[in-house]
């Protein structure tokens, strides 16, 4: 019998985030420096059958029943598939953020694996500004990953978008056009201080009330009611789709996250924002029982903090990249 992994907020979380790897095959300028990245090594990286043996844990022991995978960027980590099709014998919804460079490879083998759904990030449908973003000249390579997803079955994609006050805000109706015209649905994110480069600053971020007045200038909005995740859902009054805006930062969902995280190097951590982790590869290499291993994962929670605190004083930044904890 599964026993809810509540925190001392009353907070229950049901939603796993495996990052696979730290590495990428981009240098997003928000994410990464362009050259001198040290990827942890290999070895410090859980097994996959380490990573199953936490996943099971978790959905077995406290009802976990969502999980995405993440990175770095996951289909850079070799035999992805291999892990898809472990974790898919899991009675949970799985899913995979991807940058989608190499999606048209394996989207159709994700599916077969057993993968549900994907989640794209792409922040320019413009060659150059892409490029200039991601360091890399693969704006094409991505727009086909998408369709090849779309062919594989893994549907609904969602394609997100991280809105950047004079790096891409002036392309919110062509991200909404694309996503019309595709069926993709488009999430647009607030920038949020987890910069590699430590070159954010609250200017920067496009807040909710902007984008959604932007697009519903142009196309009228309705509001969805919203589930537990983090978008809140409008649709296209003249039934052109489905769009979402993640308000990290103005309208912070904290207070009903149901988030954690395992990183690729097998650290649990509760929050994107947490200063802190605990060590479940330590605890697996060490020849833990499952219920060492859960004691590890509860009393973590139990200590979960109630926000990330972003714009008050007290606010720290994490003291590792996205790329590093997963997103
Ligand atoms: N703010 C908001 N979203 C971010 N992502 C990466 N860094 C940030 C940030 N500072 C996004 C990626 C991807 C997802 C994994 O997280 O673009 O969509
Ligand atoms: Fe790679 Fe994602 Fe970081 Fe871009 S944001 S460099 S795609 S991990």
């Amino acid at each position: 019998m599964a026993v809810p992994l509540v925190d001392s907020y009353g907070r229950i979380h049901r939603d796993l985030r495996i990052s696979v790897t730290d590495r990428c095959n981009f240098r997003c300028t928000y994410c990464m420096p362009a050259e001198g990245m040290t990827w942890q090594p290999r070895d410090e990286l859980l097994s996959f059958e380490e990573i199953s043996r936490v996943a099971s844990l978790m959905v077995e022991r406290f009802g976990v029943d969502n999980i995405r995978l993440t990175g770095g960027e996951p289909t850079v980590r070799a035999q992805l598939p291999r892990l898809v099709s472990m974790l898919a014998e899991l009675p949970v919804d799985l899913a995979l953020t991807t940058n989608g460079a190499t999606l048209a490879l394996v989207a159709e083998d994700l599916a077969r694996a057993g993968l549900r759904r994907i989640n794209v990030s792409c922040d320019s449908l413009r060659r150059e500004r892409f490029a200039e973003i991601t360091k890399r000249d693969s704006l094409d390579k991505v727009l086909d990953g998408i369709d090849a997803a779309l062919t594989a079955g893994l549907a609904p994609v969602k394609l997100n978008v991280v809105v950047m006050r004079g790096v891409n805000e002036d392309e919110l109706v062509d991200f909404a056009d694309y996503g019309r015209r595709t069926g993709v649905v488009v999430r647009f994110i607030e920038f949020m201080p987890l910069d590699a480069q430590e070159q954010w600053t609250a200017r920067q971020v496009v807040t909710y009330d902007e984008i959604v007045a932007r697009i519903g200038s142009v196309y009228p909005l309705e509001e969805v009611a919203r589930g537990s995740a983090p978008a809140e859902r409008f649709r296209y009054a003249d039934g052109g789709g489905e769009i979402g805006v993640i308000a990290s930062v103005t309208r912070s969902f904290c207070s009903t996250c149901d988030r954690v995280r395992l990183t690729a190097d097998g650290q649990f951590r509760t929050c994107l924002f947490a200063t802190d982790d605990h060590d479940l590869r330590g605890a697996l290499r060490g020849g833990a029982s499952d219920d060492e291993l859960a004691a590890i994962v509860s009393s973590a929670v139990a200590g979960k903090w109630a926000g990330h605190g972003i714009g008050q004083v007290h606010f720290i930044r994490p003291n590792r990249s996205m790329s590093q904890i997963g997103g």
